[in-house]
């Protein structure tokens, strides 16, 4: 099988190309990616000369180069996106234009190129296009029944961008699939995020700016996990059905901080309480029973604290790579403090 993969130059993608390389000799990837900020070629330096993956540098806006590359391959993984909530609530324009047109942009292309339906597309979308929990509530979760409510620029472009992927589905017959899935950690994730944010902070000598009272919580899921979720979905998800993809990993953002400090070895006065996320959702869980029951998938690789540990032991080890990073592009924090004021 020959994957079209968009965004693979990313944290999520770059991971699914490295994880399907190494397990899966029947399958080749095409990465098509724009390389924006969070696009970085030196992810996926060690696979460049795989064989079974070939890189593309273009734009999902780009509907001719969609129509070749779709036309070549058998099946499309969509996870290109502006995908940080603080980069949405500075300028939502970007997250209209890609998460939004992209998707229809890359869409329409393969109706062009696959009038009988033959091939799949998988749209990687998050949790957060169903709004936020309550804290005092423990027993809800979202699930695929779950109503749409997203509070941020970023969660309702993503949205849209859901709504177009299933629009396509009942209208054309396309073979196309939802996921939603929660927070992701692991390697290579661009350092905006708060887990590469906190431990490189920490590294550099930096306290860790933790918004409002810390108490927000997120269901925590290893990258290789939700990869391996998604290409569940790709071979045996059924066309026109969403899944909802989670790590059974809930922690509060203080209860995260504390086991960062922990892991380096520092104690609380490293945080550095800042003043709150415009409109911070409070709390996300997932109920994965749908992928479990119908497609046998569950997370076996995001338990704390071993996952945590190995991934902050990654950007210890890795500081070449997100050094070079963050003395790029990076501004998301103090960004987030102009907004605020
Ligand atoms: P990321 O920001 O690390 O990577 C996004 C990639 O998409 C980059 O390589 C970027 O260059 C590329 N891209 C952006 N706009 C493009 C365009 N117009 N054309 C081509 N390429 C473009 O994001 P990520 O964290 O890897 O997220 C990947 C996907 O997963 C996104 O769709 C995101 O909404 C979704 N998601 C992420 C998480 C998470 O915790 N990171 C959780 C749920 C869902
Ligand atoms: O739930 C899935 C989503 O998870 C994805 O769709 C998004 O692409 C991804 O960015 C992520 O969104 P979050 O907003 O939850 O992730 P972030 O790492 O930005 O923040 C996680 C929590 O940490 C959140 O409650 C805000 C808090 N935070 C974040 C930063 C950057 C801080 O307290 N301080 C910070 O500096």
């Amino acid at each position: 099988m020959k994957i079209l993969l968009t965004g693979g130059s990313g944290f999520i993608g770059s991971n699914f190309v490295r994880y399907v390389l190494r397990d899966r000799d029947d399958i080749e990837v095409v990465n098509l990616d724009a390389l924006t900020y969070s696009g970085n070629p030196e992810n996926l330096a060690d696979v460049e000369n795989d064989p079974r993956y070939t890189f593309v540098h273009g734009n999902i806006l780009d509907i001719e180069l969609c129509r070749k590359l779709i036309g070549e391959c058998d099946a499309v993984i969509h996870m290109a996106a502006e995908s940080h909530v603080d980069r949405s609530i500075i300028d939502a324009r970007p997250f209209v234009e890609s998460n939004v047109l992209g998707t229809q942009t890359l869409l329409d292309a393969m109706r062009k190129v696959d009038p009988d339906n033959a091939k799949t597309f998988v749209h990687v979308s998050t949790d957060e296009v169903f709004g936020d929990l309550p804290l005092d509530r423990p027993e809800l979760k979202f699930s695929e029944a779950t109503p749409y409510a997203p509070s941020s620029p970023y969660s309702a472009s993503k949205a849209g961008s859901d709504m177009i992927a299933r629009a396509y589905h009942h209208t054309f017959g396309m073979k196309v699939m939802v996921t939603n899935c929660s927070n992701n950690f692991g390697p290579y994730q661009f350092p905006e995020k708060v887990i590469p944010l906190f431990v490189t902070n920490l590294i550099e000598g930096k306290k860790v700016p933790l918004y409002g009272d810390g108490r927000n919580v997120r269901d925590w899921l290893h990258v290789e996990d939700h990869n391996e979720a998604v290409l569940a979905v790709l071979e045996k998800g059924e066309p026109g059905e969403s899944y909802c993809i989670g790590g059974n990993n809930e922690r509060s953002n203080l209860e995260l901080t504390h086991a960062i400090l922990g892991a380096m070895g520092k104690d609380e006065s490293w945080i550095e309480p800042v003043k709150d996320r415009l409109g911070h959702d409070r709390r996300y869980a997932i109920d994965a029973t749908k992928l479990k029951t119908q497609l046998g998938w569950e997370p076996t690789r995001s338990a704390w604290p071993a996952a945590l540990e190995s991934t902050v032991k990654w950007y210890v080890d890795h500081a070449e790579w997100w050094k070079r990073v963050k003395s790029g592009a990076y501004r998301g924090y103090y960004e987030q403090q102009y907004v605020n004021r």
